[in-house]
């Protein structure tokens, strides 16, 4: 999959005055990308990120997927899209309180009509996540990194083909936080394409270009 963004730009307003948190933005995402988007807080990362999926509209600006208007499709086709090609761990909490989460991990594989079931490879990635005896806790009785590593078996849960990782290993230990990347790198390896915001500039060597966001603006960096 290549995802172009064309000068995304999106203004919000704070009392009397307009700021842009994302301004004339444009990028281009490839199948082998590995991506580290870093900036001081506030600098507009999560306004991107949500951008480039569709979970955001500009307010001015074009994102193409293989050559296709992302919001030239309805609400419903880009939901579709999101979750057949793309494995989204949002920033901070996201499970949903009164499912398992076993189940939180299988809900994407459920929201589409497919064949087979989620249940076997659910549990491959809790076991390859280290959280297989957390399958029937809910999400109040998680640590933080706990919550992460169920995100992130649901973020990849339909094999996606771009994962879009929000901060994920904010509240790790280093650790766990390497293991992620490590997990990143060999998914990487097999194809799956990153773009993930961090404030980890340790781990953030691992990927193959590093972008910078500015009060609002995108500097990149290809290594
Ligand atoms: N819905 C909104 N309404 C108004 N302002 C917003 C909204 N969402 C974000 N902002 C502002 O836009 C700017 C960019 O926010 P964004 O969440 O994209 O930053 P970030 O780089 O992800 O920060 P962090 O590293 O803290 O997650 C911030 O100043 C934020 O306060
Ligand atoms: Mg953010």
């Amino acid at each position: 999959m290549r995802l172009k963004a064309y000068h995304l730009t999106k203004s919000y307003r704070r009392g009397q005055t307009h700021f842009d948190a994302v301004r004339n933005v444009s990028f281009s995402l490839t199948d082998e990308a590995f991506v580290c988007l870093i900036g001081r807080s506030g600098s507009g990362k999560t306004t991107l990120l949500n951008m480039a999926i569709g979970l955001l509209s500009p307010d001015s600006g074009e994102i193409l997927v293989d050559g296709n208007n992302l919001f030239s499709l309805d609400e419903w086709q880009r939901s579709d899209f999101r979750n057949e090609k793309i494995g989204y761990i949002p920033q901070g909490r996201s499970l949903l309180g009164n499912l398992t989460a076993l189940d939180n991990a299988r809900l994407p594989f459920h929201l589409q009509r497919r064949s087979g079931d989620s249940l076997q490879k659910a549990r491959e990635l809790f076991d390859q996540l280290g959280i297989s005896h957390l399958e029937n806790s809910y999400p109040a009785e998680l640590s933080g990194g706990e919550l992460r590593r169920v995100a992130l078996a649901r973020a990849l849960i339909n094999s996606p083909e771009l994962i879009l990782a929000d901060e994920p290993t904010s509240d790790l230990d280093i650790d766990t936080a390497r293991e992620i990347w490590n997990l990143f790198s060999s998914l990487n390896e097999q194809g799956v394409a990153f773009l993930v915001a961090t404030h980890d500039v340790e781990l953030s060597h691992r990927g193959n270009a590093t972008w910078e966001m500015h009060s609002g603006q995108l500097t990149q960096e290809v290594k």
